[in-house]
C-alpha cells in the first residue's frame, strides 16, 4: 500500500542497523523517504474516500482497524467521536511504529431508524444521509482524526459487496425463509428477547418501548456455528477484550445461538434482497459487511485473496458496549459462511455517560464535541476522555472536572517542563543544545525512568489501554519535573562555579530529552500538542526522533541543536465555560500531579 503505510523499504533496512549510530544514519538516509511517505499519506488522507492500495505480502506489518459505522439519525455527538478518537490514537502509534495502518471508518446509512429522521425532516433519505455524513467529516475534521477510508454504506460498490456475500452464504445453504414474531427496537434496529427488556417492552438502553413485528423474513443460520463461535472465544483469550466483556460473550454464546433474520418486509430504506426485491437487507447485516466494501475498489469481488492483499482481516474492530454481540458473535458467523478470514481482536469500549445515563442521540442527553473543540482545542477534548476514562469502562463527563485535569497534565506538568527549561537553555546557554543526551550516564534517573515507562506504554498501546500509555506518558513528564526542582539548577546558573554551570544545563538537557520522550510517547493522543514540543526542541515535524517509535528511544537530542524562541506549548485554559456548570465535588476529584 502506498498511500498510507511506510515505504517497505525502510522496514527493510531498519533490520539491518540497531543502537543509537545507526538511528542517526538512518535519520540520515530515510528523511527524504518519510518525507515523501508523509506528503502521500497527507494527499491519500485529503482525498479520503478511496480504498487502500493492493500490498505486498507482509501481514505481520499491516495494522487494519476500524471503528463502527456511525448511524446518521442525528449529527455525531461525544459519544459518537469518543470511539473515532480512541481509535485514532491507536492508529497513530501503528504508523509511529512504521505499520501499513489502514483505519476505517464511515457511516450507516440504511434501516428504519434513518428513514424515520428523514421522513422527520420531510427529505429524502439519501438527501438526510448526506447531510449527517458531511457533519461526521467535519468533526472529524476538527478532531484531527487521520482516517484512511471513510465508507457509506449507500455506496454502490458496497451493495455489490452485500449482494455477492448474501449470494454465497446463501450457497451454503444459511439463507432460509420463516415467520418471526417478536419485539423490536427501532434504536438498536434489533429483535430483543424477554430477558433483554424492561418492564413493558421497554429497551433499556433506549428508553423507549419495543413494538410487537411479525414478520415474513430470511434468517441466516448463525445456529449451525454454535461450536464454531464457542471454540473461537473460548480459544482465544485476546478475541473479545476487555476480559469482562469476554466473559458476557462466552455467556450469551453458551446460551445457545439462535438464527437471525436478515431481511425487513416493511422497511424500504435498504438494498432490496436479491433473493427476493419486496425485502430490504437488514441494516446490521448491511452494516458489518461495510468494512469489507472499504478495502475494495468498485468491481473487485469479495473474496479472500482480494481482501488479504488489502489488509483483511482487521486486527482490531473498535466497538462500543452496545454493539459486541453484532460484532463478538453475528459477525464471526457471517465470516464463518462467507469463507472469509476473522479478525484478531473486538475490542469493546464503555459508554460516555451524562447523569449516569449513555448519551445518545435517541436519548437526547448529549454533549456536543463542537463547542468544546471550538473552546478548548482537539489534544485537550482527545487528552480528557483518553486518559480519564478507563478504556473499557464507562466514564463521565463533568465539564470542571475536563478543565483541572487538563490545566494539570497539559498545561501545568508537559507544557510548564517545555517551557520552564527552554526559559533557562535560552537565558542561559544561548538556547543551544550543551552535549548529546545519549552522553549522558546511561544511569540517569531521567533516562532510567523514560526507558521503564517506553516500555509500558508501548504494550498499552499494543493492548489498547489508552489510558494507561496516556499516564505513562505523563509519568516521565512528572519524574522530569520532579528532578528539576530538586536539581534547581537555576541556582547554580546564578551563582555556580564553572563546574555547576555545566552540570546545570545537563539537567536542563536531560529534562528536555525526557520532554520530548514524553511528547513522543503522547504524540497518538495530543498530535498538535506533541508537534509543538517537537518544533521547541528544535526539531523539524519529519525527524523520526519525533515521528517514530524509535524516537522514544534516549539520545535524540543533539550537541549544538539550536531551539527557537520559547513559546507555550499547551495555555493554561482560563476561558468561559461552554457547558452547563459542573457540581464543585467534580472538580476536587481532579488529581493535581505532584
Ligand atoms: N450503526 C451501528 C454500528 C454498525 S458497525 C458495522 C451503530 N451506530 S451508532 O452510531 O449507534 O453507534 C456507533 C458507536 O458509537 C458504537 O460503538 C457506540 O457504542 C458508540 N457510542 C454511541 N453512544 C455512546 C456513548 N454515549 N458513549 C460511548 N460510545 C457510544 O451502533
Amino acid at each position: 500500500m502506498v498511500c498510507c503505510g511506510v515505504n517497505p523499504a525502510l522496514t527493510a533496512h531498519s533490520c539491518f542497523f540497531t543502537g543509537r549510530s545507526a538511528r542517526l544514519r538512518l535519520r540520515h538516509i530515510f528523511r527524504p523517504l518519510l518525507r515523501s511517505e508523509q506528503f502521500s499519506r497527507r494527499l491519500f488522507r485529503t482525498a479520503c474516500s478511496s480504498q487502500p492500495e493492493s500490498r505486498s505480502s507482509d501481514s505481520s506489518n499491516k495494522f487494519f482497524l476500524t471503528t463502527p459505522l456511525y448511524y446518521v439519525n442525528a449529527a455525531p455527538h461525544m459519544g459518537s467521536a469518543y470511539t473515532t478518537i480512541a481509535a485514532d490514537a491507536i492508529a497513530r502509534y501503528h504508523r509511529l511504529r512504521q505499520k501499513q495502518v489502514t483505519f476505517v471508518t464511515g457511516t450507516d446509512e440504511h434501516g428504519e431508524k434513518i428513514a424515520e429522521s428523514a421522513r422527520a425532516k420531510g427529505v429524502e433519505p439519501q438527501q438526510h444521509c448526506d447531510g449527517i455524513v458531511d457533519s461526521f467529516k467535519a468533526l472529524w475534521e476538527q478532531l484531527d482524526i487521520q482516517y484512511d477510508v471513510f465508507i457509506r454504506t449507500t455506496e454502490e460498490k458496497h451493495q455489490a459487496v452485500v449482494n455477492e456475500i448474501l449470494q454465497r452464504v446463501d450457497q451454503q445453504g444459511d439463507i432460509y425463509r420463516a415467520n418471526y414474531e417478536g419485539w423490536y427496537c427501532v434504536g438498536c434496529e434489533q429483535y430483543k428477547d424477554d430477558g433483554e427488556m424492561e418492564a413493558n417492552h421497554v429497551c433499556p438502553l433506549h428508553k423507549a418501548p419495543c413494538v410487537q413485528r411479525k414478520e415474513d423474513n430470511f434468517f441466516f443460520r448463525l445456529s449451525r456455528y454454535q461450536q464454531q463461535i464457542q471454540d473461537l472465544i473460548e480459544k482465544n483469550p485476546s478475541f473479545v477484550q476487555p476480559a469482562s466483556r469476554r466473559n458476557e460473550v462466552l455467556g450469551w454464546v453458551r446460551d445457545g445461538l439462535r438464527d437471525f433474520s436478515i431481511s425487513r418486509a416493511a422497511v424500504a430504506w435498504g438494498f432490496p434482497m436479491p433473493q427476493d426485491s419486496a425485502q430490504t437487507v437488514y441494516v446490521w447485516f448491511d452494516a458489518l459487511l461495510g468494512y469489507a466494501s472499504a478495502l475494495l475498489p468498485p468491481g473487485e469481488a469479495a473474496s479472500s485473496e482480494n481482501l488479504q492483499k488489502r489488509g483483511w482481516p482487521a486486527n482490531v474492530h473498535l466497538v462500543g458496549k452496545d454493539i459486541l454481540r453484532f460484532h463478538a458473535v453475528y459477525w464471526p458467523g457471517m465470516l464463518m459462511s462467507a469463507g472469509l478470514p476473522l479478525p484478531e481482536k473486538i475490542f469493546a469500549h464503555g459508554f460516555l455517560t451524562k447523569d449516569g445515563m449513555k448519551m445518545g442521540k435517541s436519548l437526547g442527553n448529549i454533549l456536543e464535541p463542537g463547542p468544546l473543540v471550538a473552546a478548548y482545542g482537539h489534544d485537550a477534548v482527545r487528552f480528557f476522555f483518553l486518559k480519564e476514562v478507563i478504556f473499557g469502562q464507562d466514564g463521565d463527563f463533568q465539564e470542571e472536572r475536563f478543565r483541572n485535569i487538563v490545566n494539570a497534565y497539559l498545561a501545568n506538568t508537559l507544557g510548564n517542563l517545555v517551557n520552564r527549561c527552554l526559559g533557562l537553555l535560552k537565558k542561559n546557554c544561548d538556547s543551544t543544545f550543551p552535549a548529546d543526551a545519549a552522553s549522558l550516564d546511561a544511569s540517569h534517573p531521567l533516562r532510567l525512568a523514560a526507558a521503564a515507562e517506553v516500555a509500558k506504554v508501548a504494550a498499552a498501546y499494543e493492548a489498547c489501554a489508552l489510558h494507561e500509555a496516556a499516564d505513562g506518558a505523563m509519568a516521565v513528564a512528572v519524574r522530569a519535573n520532579k528532578f528539576v526542582d530538586e536539581s534547581a539548577p537555576w541556582t547554580s546558573f546564578k551563582k555556580g562555579s564553572q563546574e555547576d554551570k555545566e552540570t546545570a544545563a545537563q539537567v536542563l538537557l536531560a529534562a528536555l530529552e525526557a520532554a520530548r520522550i514524553a511528547s513522543v510517547m503522547l504524540s497518538p493522543i495530543t498530535p498538535a500538542t506533541s508537534g509543538r514540543i517537537s518544533a521547541q526542541l528544535g526539531f523539524s515535524d519529519e525527524d523520526p526522533a519525533c515521528n517514530t517509535w524509535e524516537g522514544t528511544a534516549w539520545g535524540g537530542i543533539r550537541k549544538g541543536q539550536q531551539v527557537p524562541a520559547p513559546q507555550p506549548v499547551f495555555a493554561r485554559i482560563e476561558c468561559d465555560f461552554v457547558t452547563a456548570p459542573a457540581g464543585k465535588a467534580a472538580a476536587k476529584q481532579a488529581a493535581v500531579p505532584a
